[in-house]
């Protein structure tokens, strides 16, 4: 009997293996130790907040209450940084699961949402487990005023699909782009139009780098059912806490029906954690001070990779980064990205990320982290820049 008569077509056994990842398996059996420029694991990079470990001891989470919502004392620490009611959250167990939740609320099987390319990989997945599918739109980059959405290929993409919701991502992984002040108004304007949700994933708002200051969250905003992302993973950099949550805003009346729908879909998990829950209102008032120590290294990384690859003369560009956790270096188009991350990894052991993971147009960007700490960022720089001026020579 085909396998297919017991399984759903959402999923596949196929471990899709890539190229980099089975060099990567094999030098690691050969005991080859490998530098991995790409880390975003904030947890192997030393990055942790204080009191952590005080938080989580908390003697209230012995006790369990049921909340669709999340505990009310730790949506009320919320509320109180994000400027909202704690009626307008929702806890769930990371960002990733807030929108499997939001696809259950916005989509039928079938059903098409909006997402940024390049983009982060995953939405081809969080999307195809709800039986609905991703349609990407276009990040457009200019040198050296960074990306812009193509505002006229995403009315093209709602016209051609009837897509239930738009997806963005402010600032994007990996470009590192805000939502423009200009594509704000234009983006509350299209979906209001269309009658479509808009989810905003701000997971990555307060690490602001090259950004002009005219960043802003598109929470709070009455123009279109809006739903804002956020978690500890990347605010904190606490991704094993497990805690992520939604903001529900727009039209009062839309609002209060998404809420109520959503109450629903949240009250048949009860997915948030009492520890994490608990933790969050001992945690939010060391984030700005955490965020701001992690930026400052971020920004020190960024100045290494620039001061090694950037200027006039350079052969390589370090494209803008206005925000979040990676860059991304352009190469002469000389190899695809994907020869260039496997000689790399080969002759220098540095791992990175090939600009086609996340459906770059074009050929040699690689995306690296810049979360390491900053020696090890410096040695994977070096090792880099040594690979890469042999390849053009
Ligand atoms: C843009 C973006 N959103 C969400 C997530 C996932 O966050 P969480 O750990 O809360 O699921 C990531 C993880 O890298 C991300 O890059």
């Amino acid at each position: 009997m085909n396998e297919s008569t017991y399984f759903s077509g959402r999923v596949s056994a196929d471990p899709h293996r890539n190229r980099l990842a089975i060099l990567a398996a094999r030098l690691a059996s050969e005991g080859r130790a490998i530098l991995n420029l790409s880390e975003s694991n904030p947890t192997r990079c030393g990055l942790f907040p204080e009191g952590v470990l005080a938080a989580l001891s908390n003697a209230a989470s012995l006790e369990y209450h049921p909340d669709p919502r999340g505990l009310p004392g730790a949506r009320q620490a919320l509320a109180l940084r994000l400027d909202c009611e704690p009626d307008d959250l929702f806890l769930a167990a990371s960002t990733s699961e807030a929108y499997g939740w939001l696809f259950k609320l916005l989509c039928d099987p079938g059903d098409a949402v909006l997402v940024p390319k390049p983009g982060y990989p995953l939405f081809d997945y969080l999307a195809g487990l709800e039986g609905v599918r991703a349609i990407p739109y276009r990040l457009e980059y200019k040198h050296a005023d960074g990306w812009f959405i193509d505002l006229d290929g995403l009315e093209q993409a709602a016209a051609a699909t009837g897509a239930r919701a738009l997806v963005v991502i402010n600032p994007n992984n990996p470009t590192g782009s805000f939502i423009r002040p200009a594509e704000r108004a234009r983006l509350v304007d299209f979906c209001s139009r269309n009658g479509m949700a808009l989810i905003s994933d701000e997971v990555f708002l307060p690490y602001a780098l090259e950004a002009d200051g005219s960043q802003e969250s598109l929470g709070g905003q009455d123009g279109c059912l809006t739903f804002i992302l956020d978690g500890l993973s990347k605010l904190m950099c606490l991704p094993q806490l497990k805690l992520g949550w939604i903001r529900v805003g727009g039209p009062p009346a839309l609002r209060g029906q998404a809420m109520a729908r959503l109450e629903v879909i949240a009250d048949t998990y009860l997915s948030a954690g009492a520890p994490a829950m608990n933790a969050l209102p001992l945690l939010l008032p060391g984030a700005d001070a955490f965020v701001a120590r992690t930026r400052r290294r971020l920004l020190l990384n960024l100045g290494v990779l620039k001061e090694r690859f950037g200027g006039d003369d350079s052969p390589f560009r370090v494209l803008r980064c206005d925000g979040g956790w990676i860059a991304l270096l352009e190469c002469p188009r000389i190899e695809t990205d994907e020869d260039l991350a496997l000689g790399l990894l080969e002759a220098e052991g540095v791992a990175v990320h090939p600009g086609y993971f996340f459906d770059f147009e074009r050929e040699g960007c690689l995306a690296l982290s810049l979360l390491l700490e900053p020696p090890r960022f410096a040695e994977g720089v070096d090792r880099l820049g040594r690979f890469l001026d042999r390849i053009i020579e």
